[in-house]
């Protein structure tokens, strides 16, 4: 099975921009926290959260079907391929079915908008509350690019209440803080 080494190479190699690698990293990072905390197989499920988006850049037109041809072709597991498949059930057919998929979708365009949310605030990360984020949900006009729809569709597939959600991929994202230039210290460097 590719490490996760081989799965940063190949995110270099396909993405360039900074803020989809972010994502990315950020998606990675909410993942490998449900991974802990559900028992499942973290190296597993950070490759999901880590490469869902390969093709984004490249291929916006056939996303994430590239990406998934270039797994396939790097041998990664099949739960990976799944999940990335059924992140976006509208194109692929593909729904999310099992935890990993569950979780992927969830933490995906959640971790966009606690990201934008802790640009706004002097300490970043480090003090967020689930409460702040629920805020800038609801104000549509905040990180617009963020769908509520997918935030709200994600939350009812983990089955859990939403400032839980909230508070675990924050958690999730504390632990990426450096990579992700969200903390107080990266902050208040400019
Ligand atoms: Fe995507
Ligand atoms: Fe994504």
């Amino acid at each position: 099975m590719p490490d996760r080494n081989d799965a940063l190479a190949l995110l270099h190699e396909w993405v360039e921009t900074e803020g989809l690698r972010k994502h990315m990293y950020a998606v990675e990072a909410a993942v490998r926290f449900y991974a802990r905390k559900m028992g499942a197989d973290e190296e597993v499920w950070g490759l999901a959260g880590l490469l869902h988006d390969l093709d984004w850049e490249k291929h916006p037109d056939v996303h994430p079907m590239e990406g998934v041809e270039a797994l396939k072709r790097g041998g990664y597991p099949e739960e990976v391929i799944h999940a990335v498949l059924s992140h976006r059930p509208e194109y692929t057919g593909v729904e999310p079915e099992t935890d990993l998929d569950r979780v992927l979708y969830a933490c995906d365009e959640i971790s966009g908008l606690i990201h934008a949310a802790c640009l706004m605030r002097p300490n970043g990360i480090d003090d967020i509350k689930p409460k702040s984020v629920v805020k800038k949900l609801k104000d549509k006009a905040f990180a617009a690019g963020v769908d509520r729809e997918q935030v709200a569709r994600g939350i009812e597939l983990i089955g859990l209440d939403r400032s839980e959600h909230i508070q675990n991929v924050i958690e999730g994202m504390r632990e990426a803080g450096e990579v992700l230039g969200i903390r107080g210290e990266d902050l208040q460097k400019d």
